[in-house]
């Protein structure tokens, strides 16, 4: 998720049990233009492992100039971005774009996979670009001839951008119509909704976006629901707090103190999120500069009544 899945955070949910992680999206052409912050994207650390790099764009060969920046940084495999509803993406005629030309899609593809020197290439897609369009079984049928080792598919068309509910029986008509694994992708917010996923769907895996925001845990509660039936219970609020300072710690460490805390505003929302009481402190914490001024504001959540 782009402003959201930094390093520090894909530590984080593979630590919890995520079986692997992607960076956030990349665009192809600021890499081959040189552009620093973007190159910057896609530092890895082996503590996220197997991690892919994500990269959106639309010419074939300015993606296949793409990968070979991104292969230094030794992704396990590259991931492109077909799915993106963004109007600033849509507007470049990357991320969703894509889905209105299925055959230019597989062009991409296949010139990232020709690229990619053997790492596997993976595509994230959405059902279809309008309600009027939908072609998941196209595109997942000509991503799989172009060489793709994986398909995940987020149950939306583009038209739809985050509403509700997402089209899970989509996701299972890709399942069905592909050799390849698939991985599902919409709405998946409990462990309960991800055994239903794999359930009605047939994935290989479930992907999770939203509902790891400020709760990392839920992987590692998923598993233990889908390997014994039932899970340990969401951490208390002193749980979630320190959690979230050790968060915050890691990203301080990664990135100092002033970017570090900048960035952890956004996480500390969400690890306070639905805390009895910690309504009135949202505003300190979406303004707070330091570790010690999140410290505080930790305590003060724990001593909520
Ligand atoms: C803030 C935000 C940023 C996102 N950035 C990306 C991205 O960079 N690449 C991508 O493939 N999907 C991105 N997504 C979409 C998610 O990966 C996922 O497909 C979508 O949120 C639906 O899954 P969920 O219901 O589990 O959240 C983003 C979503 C959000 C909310």
């Amino acid at each position: 998720m782009a402003g959201v899945t930094d390093g520090v955070f894909r530590s984080i949910c593979r630590s919890f049990g995520a079986a692997y992680t992607v960076t956030e999206m990349v665009s192809a052409k600021a890499l081959t233009l040189g552009d620093i912050k973007s190159k910057e994207l896609m530092a890895l650390s082996d503590s996220e492992r197997p991690v892919g790099i994500q990269l959106f764009g639309n010419d074939p060969a300015v993606m296949a100039k793409s990968v070979a920046e991104a292969l230094p940084f030794q992704p396990d495999f590259i991931d492109i971005n077909m799915g993106c509803p963004a109007p600033k993406i849509v507007k470049i005629h990357s991320g969703s774009y894509l889905l209105r030309d299925p055959y230019h899609a597989g062009e991409i593809l296949k010139a990232v996979v020709n690229a990619a020197s053997g790492i596997p290439v993976s595509v994230k897609m959405r059902t279809g670009f309008d309600e009027g369009s939908k072609n998941y079984v196209e595109m997942a049928k000509i991503l799989e001839a172009n060489g793709a080792a994986l398909i995940a598919v987020h149950g939306r068309t583009r038209e739809r951008m985050y509403m509700p509910p997402a089209d899970w029986t989509a996701i299972k008509e890709v399942k069905r119509s592909v050799g390849i694994p698939v991985v599902g992708n919409g709405d998946v917010f409990s462990p309960e909704n991800a055994k239903r996923m794999y359930e009605e769907t047939g994935v290989d895996l479930i992907m999770i976006g939203r509902g790891a925001l400020g709760k990392p845990w839920l992987f590692k509660q998923i598993n233990e629901y889908l390997s014994t039936g039932s899970y340990s219970p969401t951490p208390d609020n002193e749980a979630r707090m320190q959690m979230m300072l050790k968060h915050a710690k890691m990203i301080c460490e990664a990135r100092g103190e002033n970017h570090g805390m900048f960035d952890m505003r956004k996480h500390a929302l969400w690890y306070t999120k639905g805390i009895r009481g910690s309504n009135r402190l949202r505003n300190q914490f979406s303004t707070v500069k330091t570790l010690s001024e999140l410290e505080a504001l930790a305590e003060a959540v724990c001593k909520q009544k």
